[in-house]
């Protein structure tokens, strides 16, 4: 196997994360390169007999589980689950995230707050001081999505955010789709200052579904670098 330098690192991390999963585990699987290493370091122990069942957060990640053989099943039939382990566009040391650039954030967060255990995997360039410079992404149904943008921005603007852009994700020529059929705006904050605030305030908008900011949810973050692989962990886990 070639893999890219990052690549590497993806892995490492999602090797890292394999030490989280137990014999008779209810698993979310995550979306997006990091959480398909993951799948793919899974498999062979599901092969080798390790007995799990698990829940796909997308249906990318849902065909390529079917393809490595791991056991899928939905939400409804496994909730409450064990353990999600997902990757992250942004951490922060205190296991805040910014997730949602593959588009699955809302079944991601549906996912994970089923779980009592959250395992992030990046590796080093997610980790950062202050979640923003990611754009954030808001998924918003179709209908007046240009209306609900417009007011994601004045109610931004109200809580310190002001000529916030607001850009409608497109995907081969057409706004690009979510699993559920809704489209999404990608934010530039910049820089967040509060994360639960920014976050209900967003929720609280009539049009939103749901937004890439992830409070409270993870309990552990798996950062790989160069130097080595870091795990840190939440000592009080929220979970609603
Ligand atoms: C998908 C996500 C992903 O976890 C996030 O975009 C990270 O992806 P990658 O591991 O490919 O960098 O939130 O909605």
């Amino acid at each position: 196997m070639n893999l890219s330098p990052q690549d590497t690192l993806k892995r490492a991390a999602a090797i890292r994360a394999l030490d989280f999963v137990l014999d008779g585990m209810k698993l979310g699987l995550g979306t997006g390169s990091t959480a398909e290493a993951f799948l793919e370091v899974l498999a062979p122990r599901v092969k080798g007999g390790l007995n799990i069942t698990a829940v796909a957060t997308s249906e990318r990640t849902a065909e390529k589980a079917r393809i490595l053989g791991i056991p899928l099943t939905s939400l409804d039939q496994l909730a409450p689950l064990d353990l999600t382990i997902d990757g992250a566009d942004e951490a922060d040391r205190n296991l805040n995230l910014i997730k949602g650039a593959g588009g699955a954030l809302l079944r991601e967060k549906l996912v994970a707050s089923s779980s009592t255990q959250m395992v992030v995997i990046a590796d080093g360039s997610k980790l950062v001081r202050r979640l923003g410079k990611f754009p954030l992404p808001v998924e918003v149904v179709e209908f007046g999505h240009g209306t609900t943008a417009r007011r994601i921005m004045s109610v931004s603007a109200a809580l310190g955010y002001p000529g916030l852009a607001a850009t409608l994700r497109m995907k081969d020529g057409a706004p690009f789709r979510t699993d559920g059929g809704n489209v999404i705006y990608d934010c530039a904050f910049k820089a967040i200052k509060n994360a639960v605030k920014l976050g209900k305030a967003l929720s609280d908008i009539p049009g939103v579904v749901d937004h890439g900011l992830f409070v409270g949810l993870a309990t552990a973050l798996v950062i790989a670098r160069k130097k080595g692989v870091e795990v840190i962990e939440r000592k009080h886990t929220i979970r609603k």
